[in-house]
């Protein structure tokens, strides 16, 4: 799906962000698994990420994520009438999180629904709720994107556990006198589906499916270094700008090596580039959100920057957004 925004003008006008306290380092992680921050480093630019503990679940993340945004917004629960939350690990599958969030908020007018779609929710339920607000269905959205991929991870698999942290973020979504959203481009690849995969977490029945994440490396890193940039590439020319115009780039925050390959097939100036899988690595739904979130702590979402946003993951799936930024915000 690739479309221009045409209807009336939409925006970002609140952001919000939350990681659990507890820090898992590399070091801490090479006395569970053979690994060593080196390794860990030279292949994933990683050097920490967050875990949530054992009493939260993602509503706990989502939710001060969801009150700052809504605080920046300068709106109060009762005045949301859309909540989705984009997350692979809801607190459980029903009642949603959304559900669960709209009630602690107060959103008692608010449609609420989770969204799956792997690393990709977020992008996928920006894009949802945009069509919804520019349908008239809504006028002011809740979008959360988070997970806590540290309870479906394998702790004794090496390849996956020292990818993956906690985290979350929220952004209300509304209509603004001009610019906001130009464009969206979304897709999926069920083929390359299982080469990322959680066996035994739905309705299939596997003989040995332990709920627990599975992933071929190599094929995902060859899938993500080719969609960021075709995605990317693709929402630019629908839209008209070129990579010159981009003032800010938020990539999915799954591996620097990854960032590192699309920003230099792209030709994006590194000072342009967002990066904080450093310090949270891939936070899966909560990625995108939580870049934007050091972005606006960095001072770099100002009214006017042209910031284009890529995410990819589990589906396999891809979506990028671009957006003409409207507000000064700062976490
Ligand atoms: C996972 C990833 C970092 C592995 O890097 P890589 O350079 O492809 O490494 P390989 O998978 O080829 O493995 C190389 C070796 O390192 C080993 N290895 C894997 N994880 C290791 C770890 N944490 N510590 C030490 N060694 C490790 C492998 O067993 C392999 O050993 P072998 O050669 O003896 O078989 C990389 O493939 C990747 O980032 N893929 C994309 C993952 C991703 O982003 N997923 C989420 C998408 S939303």
């Amino acid at each position: 799906m690739i479309g221009k925004a045409e209807g009336p003008p939409i925006s970002i006008t609140g952001l919000g962000a939350y990681v659990p306290d507890r820090v898992l380092t590399n070091a801490e992680l090479s006395t569970l698994v053979d690994t060593s921050d080196e390794w860990i480093m030279e292949r994933t630019g990683i050097r920490e990420r967050r875990i949530a503990a054992p009493e939260q679940a993602l509503t706990d993340l989502a939710l001060p994520a969801a009150q700052a945004a809504l605080a920046q917004a300068g709106v109060e629960g009762k005045d949301i009438d859309l909540l989705l939350c984009a997350t692979v690990t809801p607190d459980m599958m029903f009642p949603t999180s959304s559900a669960l969030l709209a009630d602690t908020l107060g959103a008692r007018d608010a449609a609420a629904y989770d969204l799956l779609a792997g690393c990709t929710g977020f992008m996928y339920a920006l894009a949802q709720a945009y069509g919804m607000l520019v349908g008239g269905l809504a006028k002011r959205a809740l979008v959360v994107g988070g997970d806590i991929l540290s309870r479906i991870l394998d702790w004794d698999d090496r390849s996956t556990l020292v990818l993956f942290g906690d985290g979350a973020g929220a952004v209300v979504l509304e209509a603004v006198p001009e610019q906001g959203f130009l464009g969206f481009e979304l897709g999926a690849d069920g083929a390359g589906g299982a080469n990322l995969w959680l066996p035994g977490s739905g309705s299939r029945i596997f003989d040995d499916g332990d709920r627990l994440v599975k992933m071929n490396g190599p094929e995902v890193f060859k899938f993500a270094t080719r969609v960021l940039v075709s995605s990317a590439e693709a929402i630019m020319e629908r839209c008209g700008v070129t990579i010159d115009d981009v003032d800010v780039y938020v990539p999915h925050q799954a591996n620097k090596r990854i960032i590192d390959h699309a920003t230099r097939k792209l030709g994006v100036p590194s000072d342009r580039v967002v990066i904080n899988v450093d310090r949270y690595g891939n936070t899966s739904s909560g990625s995108i959100p939580l870049a934007l979130a050091d972005a606006a702590a960095e001072g770099r979402l100002k009214p006017g920057k042209l910031v284009l946003m890529t995410g990819m993951g589990a589906g396999l799936t891809w979506g990028s957004a671009l957006i003409r930024w409207t507000k000064e915000m700062a976490r």
